[in-house]
């Protein structure tokens, strides 16, 4: 008899369920958490699930169209994967694996500046096209290493998030001693025990993985040459955080394509503009910074409005369906992209639970455009949605 093989998961709602039962609490916290009362992290949900399609019927779509360009990058689909660090305490599969399962995906994957894995090790990994998100660890003089190796390595464009001028406060992690990033290791690991001691299978990998929790790219930056431990790393963070003149440096110094990470107004989206960015990514950070911050998706149509014309557009925060990337591309971003559900995947399975994840994306993007009557990802415009009126 052909029984056929049961996913493991078939929506992001279960991966994020069976990483909640395979992490230890703190690093299930620190990935799930927002900052303060999560009003915004729960808002950018919130702010899809209101957004209602206005569907074409009666049109047969075969197969929808859904390949464009992101910043210069051929991509079989208009979802990228944000960058985000802390990985590889997630899974040793870390952001290595996560490259590949991008690559396999045919999308583009951001790679943090607190990545686990450093920049040359994860471009060896994959040879799929990779985007470089810098923080000015170290200010400038440390902005111009990574960025000097970033170019070396071939990633192909330079993401710099603006949203962190100081980090956010997480309640979760403050509750669960968890405050500077993922910072468990050989010497403080004893304080986990009660979380730790019930996630045999999370405990057997860390251990493994050589508890590595070093913030790899920030090596060249430590002192003598050392890399940063997660708390050093999040001193140098917001030691000297970017400005607009920085960016107006970083221009200079980075010749491919530029997007500014973590805005929300139109003011701020013409500052991009006028300081040489070649893209926006409209984003709260997942709503890990500034709570009180507005849904993305409700920030999304100032922005598109002042500088839609001439700059690429990308919007993350809260996308968990398919369908929200028809929603985003609505509205008129270009592509979306995600951070916690492939977090999550990668806790409920390492590497091949991100092959999951985008897979069942991309399931759901191709089913919502057949259900819609929709051809292609480029036909899409406000016509398709119906938003709540406002007052
Ligand atoms: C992040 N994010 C983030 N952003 C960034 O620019 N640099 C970083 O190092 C990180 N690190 C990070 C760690 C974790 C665990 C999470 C969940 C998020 C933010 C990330 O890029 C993205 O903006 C949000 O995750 C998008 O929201 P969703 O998809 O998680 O709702």
């Amino acid at each position: 008899m052909l029984v056929s093989k049961r996913p493991q998961f078939v929506n992001v709602d279960d991966a994020r369920r069976l990483a909640k039962r395979w992490l230890p609490r703190m690093i299930f916290d620190y990935v799930d958490g927002g900052a303060r009362s999560e009003l915004t992290r729960d808002a950018n949900r919130a702010a899809f699930e209101e957004v209602t399609f206005r569907p074409r019927m009666a049109v047969h779509v075969g197969s929808p169209q859904t390949a464009t360009t992101v910043l210069g990058t051929g991509v079989s689909m208009p979802l990228l994967v944000s960058p985000c660090g802390g990985l590889r305490a997630v899974h040793p599969d870390g952001d290595s694996g996560v490259a590949r399962a991008a690559d396999r995906a045919g999308t583009v994957f951001t790679l943090s500046s607190a990545s686990g894995m450093s920049i040359e090790e994860v471009r060896d990994a994959s040879s799929g096209p990779l985007w470089f998100q810098l923080y000015f660890l170290g200010g400038r003089a440390g902005a111009e290493v990574l960025v000097d190796r970033a170019a070396r390595a071939n990633y192909r464009a330079l993401v710099v998030t603006v949203d962190t001028p100081v980090v956010g406060v997480r309640e979760r992690d403050v509750r669960n001693g968890m405050t500077q990033g993922p910072n468990v290791n050989a010497r403080n690991i004893v304080h986990f025990a009660p979380h730790v001691a019930v996630r045999p299978r999370w405990l057997y990998n860390f251990v493994r993985d050589g508890m590595s929790i070093e913030v790899a790219n920030a090596r060249a930056l430590g002192p003598g040459g050392t890399p940063m431990r997660p708390d050093e790393a999040s001193a140098a963070l917001i030691a000297e955080p970017p400005t607009w003149a920085d960016i107006e440096w970083i221009r200079r110094e980075w010749k491919g394509p530029l997007a500014i990470k973590g805005l929300l107004t139109a003011e701020d989206a013409r500052r991009a503009l006028d300081h040489g960015a070649d893209g926006v990514v409209v984003s709260n950070h997942g709503g890990r910074q500034l709570d009180g911050a507005p849904a993305t998706l409700r920030a999304l149509p100032e922005i598109v409005a002042a500088v839609g014309d001439q700059l690429e557009i990308f919007l993350d925060g809260g996308v968990r369906r398919g369908s929200d990337v028809l929603r985003a591309l609505a509205l008129g971003a270009r592509a979306v992209m995600i951070g916690r559900p492939y977090v999550y995947a990668l806790g409920a399975d390492g590497e091949r639970g991100v092959d999951q994840v985008l897979s069942l994306l991309r399931d759901e993007l191709h089913n919502g455009m057949g259900l819609m009557g929709c051809h292609s990802v480029h036909d899409l415009d406000p016509s398709w949605v119906a938003t709540p009126r406002r007052n």
